[in-house]
């Protein structure tokens, strides 16, 4: 899609090419297989082949199907799920290989999903803050995010009361797949730089948010329905553009486990 990241699919047969799906997965970091008609189990035979379901604790399911997260915002809501720039899951020990959100209902326009490239972005980082970056842990938690003040009476959450989760993770890690070094920090679950006075700590991760906003690191994905993106957490943020109030979205997230994640060397 841009020169950082992303892939649009035509005209394929998600379970009879997945070996050619699953390369594009590795080497573009967010794919969009367009106009699907893939059915619910459909969508998980799918998900299934990249790897085990990891079901989300917080977001509510389709009452059909306990693996398959819905993300809906009703017309008269006025905020979107993951409005900010985030990775799903690093708040885990295993933080989930990616996951499959498949569009069933869109907005006549607006609804975009916006990807960042954390292989890219590491790699226009000077040599020097990069040096710092290999050396440092950061955490990553829930309960600000999940927790039941956050969540108050947002009926698309659930367990609120276990959101505990607090995890640390290398600021920059080695894809386990592609072997490239990603920046592995987000705004919504990071919380601190592990070791750094909290000033130091918030000044640094500040800065390489704002670094990771520059447009040359994303792509956008428009959505129609039946369009299914599938994308690495490892090598990405995303976030939900929330510019279609009044009307309906709808979509369906399997998320696929992953593995616990190395440092980068270089
Ligand atoms: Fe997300």
């Amino acid at each position: 899609m841009t020169g950082a990241l992303g892939a649009d699919i035509y005209d394929c047969d998600p379970i009879a090419d997945f070996d050619a799906i699953h390369e594009a997965f590795v080497r573009y970091s967010a794919i969009t297989l367009r106009g699907t008609k893939l059915t619910p189990d459909q969508h998980l035979t799918l998900a299934e082949r990249f790897g085990d379901i990891n079901v989300n604790r917080f977001f509510t399911p389709l009452p059909t199907h306990p693996a398959i997260a819905l993300v809906v915002k009703e017309a008269h809501q006025t905020q979107a799920i993951g409005e900010g720039w985030h990775t799903d899951h690093s708040y885990d020990t295993e933080p989930a290989l990616g996951s499959l959100l498949l569009a069933r209902e869109v907005p006549n326009v607006g609804g975009d999903t916006v990807f960042v490239s954390m292989a890219a972005a590491w790699e226009a980082l000077d040599s020097e803050l990069k040096s710092h970056l290999l050396t440092l842990h950061a955490w990553h938690e829930t309960a600000h995010v999940f927790g039941r003040r956050a969540t108050k009476d947002d009926t698309r959450f659930r367990n609120a009361e276990v959101a505990n989760q607090r995890t640390r993770h290398p600021v920059a890690i080695r894809h386990p797949l592609s072997g490239r070094t990603c920046l592995y920090v987000n705004p919504v679950f990071t919380t601190a730089i592990d070791g750094l006075p909290k000033a130091e700590s918030d000044a640094l991760l500040a800065s390489l948010y704002t670094h990771c906003t520059d447009p040359t690191l994303h792509c956008r994905v428009r959505w129609q329905p039946g369009d299914l993106t599938l994308w690495d957490n490892r090598a990405t943020w995303h976030k939900a553009i929330n510019d279609y109030n009044g009307q309906r979205r709808e979509m369906h997230r399997i998320t696929v486990t992953g593995c616990a994640l190395d440092a980068a060397s270089h």
